[in-house]
């Protein structure tokens, strides 16, 4: 086991319906299936990097509510410790997904509730926490600032910084100095520079755009053509592969981002951390779910050694 990984982040209780399309508004269409499970970038993140051998640690705020016990059910089983505030006062987050029949292509809409209200004095309380970490890991489904001083208190003690920047929203060149690895998306490296991402080269642009602004290394996730790596002008990229047909894609980006928080935590060399949270993202997508679908570590290293 490496060093300790921080997440913070919000779970949701994903509520994912699969059908042929979305209906319009004012009509009702049948669907062809339903799944309720444990979702959230930053749980979901939390319980790849539990699943895969971290010793991993999750800041976030839950309601007093059934969703809750989902929550803390999920990560008992993945290992992952939890560091939680109840708030009575809201609900445990949820989201609405939908699952397009054919393509496996979703769309999203996530309700935080208690964790919208994860505070920067939420932070503070769990500073010395994440100044032990090895790897602190954040998203943006939290209040932005929450974001921010989490990643401020890691810098400050050293930490490596792992911002993935979903979903996307503006950020300022303050916050994105804070961080060590961003990992964006395609469309999100598009809307946080402004510039295409459709092309290897455009991504290693958006990279360097990103870098410009202050962050040590940006890697790229382009589906199902892998990641790219960039750093001082120089790229690495991985192929994306996957043991088996391609089932659902929902919390593929948390697979590689738990991943390669893990990998990072043991101290691997990036080339090896790429290829691993490839490796978890590939082996999660043959799954359906979100956080149901991250594998363990002797799968992965099956799978890598295969
Ligand atoms: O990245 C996938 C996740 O995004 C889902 O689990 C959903 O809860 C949203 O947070």
């Amino acid at each position: 086991m490496g060093k300790p990984i921080v997440v913070l982040g919000i779970f949701n209780a994903d509520a994912a319906y699969r059908a042929a399309r979305l209906p319009r508004l004012g009509e009702t269409i049948m669907g062809a299936g339903f799944h309720l499970g444990p979702g959230g970038k930053g749980s979901n993140q939390a319980v790849a990097a539990g699943r895969a051998g971290g010793d991993v640690h999750m800041i976030t705020r839950l309601g007093a509510d059934d969703f809750g016990l989902m929550a803390r059910g999920v990560w008992a089983s993945a290992g992952v410790t939890p560091h939680v505030i109840e708030d009575a006062e809201s609900h445990t987050g949820s989201a609405f997904i939908f699952l397009e029949e054919g393509t496996g292509q979703n769309a999203i809409i996530v309700c935080p509730g208690a964790a919208g209200r994860i505070s920067v004095g939420d932070i503070q309380t769990n500073a010395a926490l994440i100044q032990g970490a090895g790897v602190f890991l954040t998203q943006l489904e939290q209040p932005l600032d929450a974001a921010e001083e989490g990643l401020r208190v890691a810098r400050a003690a050293g930490v490596t910084t792992i911002l993935n920047p979903a979903p996307a929203t503006d950020l300022t060149d303050a916050m994105l100095s804070l961080v060590d690895i961003i990992t964006p998306n395609e469309s999100e490296a598009e809307g946080l520079t402004g510039l295409p991402v459709t092309t290897r080269a455009e991504a290693e642009a958006a990279a360097d755009a990103l870098i410009a602004r202050g962050v040590g290394a940006a890697i790229i996730t382009l589906g199902e053509k892998g990641v790219l790596y960039r750093k001082g002008g120089k790229s690495i990229h991985v192929p994306a592969r996957a043991p088996g047909p391609v089932k659902e894609t929902t919390g593929a980006g948390d697979a590689f981002n738990g991943g390669l928080a893990t990998a990072l935590a043991e101290g691997q060399a990036i080339e090896q951390a790429l290829r691993f949270g490839c490796a978890v993202a590939g082996i999660s997508v043959t799954r359906p779910g979100a956080a149901a679908s991250m594998p363990h570590r002797a799968e992965i290293d099956a799978f890598l050694a295969g």
